[in-house]
């Protein structure tokens, strides 16, 4: 474990581990946005809406002011530890509510998944929640051996979940929070109210439900994140809290 101190915002309490056999980054950032609670307030007040089939609950649009006191030091990181030498652009930033009970989850929400084949593309997810609602895993394929799976894995990890089906049957519906002949779990990290964790988004990886309350759709209920997903800055692009979302 490597403790951080190359950041700008110097309340955050950082700490760097590497993810399984493949190594790579997973950071962890305590007491990471100084207003944790106009972030909850704000919650409270949006609209959230399911969206695609992937996520198992609802979303809500974040405001750009959210990156103004966390940018520097989410730039220092991104630089330093994912190299982001190029600069940083948002691609998504919502909040999140998880709302399916496992009896409810579709096929592949019953699976670890990848956030997207890029293998440049960061998640920054922040709990708004406390520790009863879980927290994030991550996992290795057995069959391949995969930790990640980046656009040019996904035909040998697709090849490998569709044997595991013909051999195992239908993975059972709960979240994927176990090791078993499917996957190993490699890493775990336990929610906490203002935490964010940073890591590549093309490393499997499942949410922790914890207590029933984890699937209330009230944001000081349940398990409350922001998710935004970010990704090296090409010339024209613009930095963390330039993204054009309201
Ligand atoms: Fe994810």
């Amino acid at each position: 474990m490597e403790i951080l101190c190359v950041h700008s915002a110097r309340w955050w309490q950082a700490q760097k581990v590497l993810i399984g056999r493949e190594g790579r980054p997973l950071v962890i950032i305590d007491n990471f946005h100084p207003l944790p609670t106009v972030c909850v307030d704000d919650a409270d007040r949006r609209s959230f809406r399911p969206v695609a089939r992937h996520y198992p609950g609802i979303r809500a649009p974040v405001p750009k002011p959210y990156f103004a006191p966390v940018r520097r030091g989410l730039s220092d990181i991104l630089i330093h530890h994912f190299d982001y030498r190029g600069g940083v652009s948002v691609q998504e930033c919502f909040y999140s509510l998880l709302t399916t009970p496992p009896a409810q989850l579709n096929y592949i929400q019953r699976l670890p998944h990848v956030d997207g084949g890029d293998d440049r593309k960061v998640a920054i997810l922040h709990y708004l929640c406390y520790e009863h609602h879980g927290g994030t895993a991550f996992f290795r394929q057995r069959r391949t051996g995969f930790e990640t799976v980046p656009n040019d894995r996904f035909a040998a990890y697709k090849q490998g979940v569709e044997a595991d089906h013909d051999s195992l049957g239908a993975p059972t519906p709960q979240y994927y929070t176990r090791n078993d002949r499917r996957f190993d779990r490699i890493r775990t990290v336990k929610a906490r109210y203002n935490r964010a964790i940073l890591y590549f988004g093309s490393n499997l990886h499942t949410i922790l439900p914890g207590t029933e309350d984890s699937f209330s759709d009230d944001p000081r209920i349940g398990r409350l994140t922001v998710n935004t997903f970010v990704h090296p800055a090409h010339a024209g692009q613009k930095p963390p809290g330039a993204a054009s979302r309201d």
